[in-house]
């Protein structure tokens, strides 16, 4: 990301204030890099830049610790979001002029990540998060209002998206969820893959490097929005294809030449864009060790039946049967296939993505949606089901990958 102060990447601009005075550098009291493998990785992200310079540059508020404690009614046990690596997240309120806390339901609705002090994926996560998303400005990238740090609190304040996590609506079970129609996730999916294809513009040639379906949440309109820079990378400067690095994301979604050379390029978010498409389509996880054996894999399982005309009713979600188009649901899950090439130069780019799921919505919005025989035979019960899922579906959580001994 070739920017800093001043030239704020796109239109939507956070005018709010960058105020310095509770603004101190940590330097000292950084945890060091052998804390955790996920801390190290992202050091390159962040070292051009001393922690100064980067929260001046940032255009979002700077809050005090106390502001975000009373914002949330003290961190309430009752106003947590979800839990991830990083800390909780919990949902406040502030006034949205002058973004003092405010009573619960008035002002602006605000999500709040705290880092866990003691199980950090760190301060330089952290950083990365307030470095590249402070500047970054895209519909389709999550509004950071602002962060805390504070002694030894690091927090990060967000925009509230109202819908939650794209993985919640795949995998939980429970009325808060309904299972999200074929024309949502597909409008879903083109929403992600334009904040993708955004970060991968000239513009902010920025490799994401932790997509999955968590980090991508959703408004109340169901417009895709990605979250979680901390892992976010420079993108290769001059013709370099690659940067390289540690090996460092989640299981089950990183590109197979990433894992074993820590050669990350832009086709490797193309890859991960892939994996979640057939979550999508399948309505499983990337990785799940309660289903048969044989189907732990789940871009493994289902390749063979994604080029499949006649087999791919088998991969695809028994939840959406009778909703999309025979013609839909083959250009989706060729699409996918194509992200998923074990040759990256063989994966399309992420503006070509964009294209080809904006034709999709629009064969969807005009095509008749009939129910094929297969559809019908799922509806049945026959295949695999909702009520066969593992567990309601629900899987282990994504494990996150460690670093492998690549230099930084
Ligand atoms: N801005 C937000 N608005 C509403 N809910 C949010 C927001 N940010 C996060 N959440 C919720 O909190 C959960 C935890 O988010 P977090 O990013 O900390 O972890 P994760 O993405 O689930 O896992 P990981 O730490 O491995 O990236 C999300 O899955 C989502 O449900
Ligand atoms: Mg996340």
């Amino acid at each position: 990301m070739g920017n800093c102060c001043g030239t704020k990447i796109s239109s939507d601009a956070i005018s709010r204030n960058a105020s310095g005075s509770r603004r101190r550098r940590s330097g000292s009291r950084r945890k060091g890099t052998g804390l955790s493998s996920r801390v190290s990785s992202s050091v390159a992200a962040v070292t051009p830049r001393s922690e100064g310079e980067i929260l001046r540059c940032a255009n979002v508020r700077s809050f005090a610790f106390n502001e975000l404690k009373t914002a949330t009614r003290n961190f309430r046990p009752d106003s947590v979001l979800g839990e991830g690596g990083f800390g909780s997240v919990f949902k406040g309120w502030v006034d949205e002029n002058t973004f003092l806390p405010s009573r619960p339901g008035t002002g602006m609705v605000i999500a709040v990540k705290k880092l866990n002090q003691d199980g950090f994926q760190g301060h330089r996560e952290w950083l990365a998060e307030v470095n590249y998303l402070g500047q970054l400005s895209h519909p389709n990238l999550v509004k950071l209002v602002g962060y805390c740090l504070q002694d030894e609190q690091r927090l990060l304040v967000y925009e509230f998206m109202p819908r939650g996590s794209l993985e919640n609506h795949l995998f939980r079970r429970g009325s808060h969820f309904q299972p999200l129609s074929w024309n949502l996730r597909m409008k879903v999916a083109l929403g992600a893959a334009k904040g993708l294809a955004f970060l991968h513009s000239d513009k902010a040639k920025v490799i994401y490097r932790d997509f999955k379906t968590s980090n991508v949440l959703l408004d109340s309109n169901y417009n895709a929005k990605l979250s979680d820079f901390g892992l976010a990378k420079d993108g290769p400067t001059g013709d370099k294809s690659h940067v390289s690095t540690r090996v460092m994301g989640t299981y089950g979604y990183a590109a197979p030449e990433y894992l074993a050379t820590g050669h990350l390029s832009a086709k490797s978010d193309v890859y991960s864009f892939g994996v979640v498409m057939v979550e999508m389509l399948s309505g499983r996880r990337a990785l799940d060790k309660n289903r048969p054996a044989g189907e732990h894999n789940l871009v493994e399982w289902a390749r063979p039946y994604l080029s499949s005309r006649r087999r791919i009713f088998r991969i695809l979600d028994a939840r959406l049967a009778g909703q999309y188009s025979l013609a839909g649901a083959h250009k989706a899950a060729a699409l996918a296939l194509q992200c998923l090439s074990a040759d990256a130069k063989n994966r399309p780019t992420m503006h070509q993505v964009v294209a080809a799921l904006e034709q999709l919505q629009e064969t969807t919005t005009t095509s008749h949606h009939h129910r094929s025989p297969q559809s019908r035979m799922l509806l049945g019960g026959r295949g695999f089901n909702a009520s066969g899922r593992s567990s309601a579906g629900a899987g282990a959580r994504p494990r996150r990958l460690s670093a492998s001994p690549l230099p930084a």
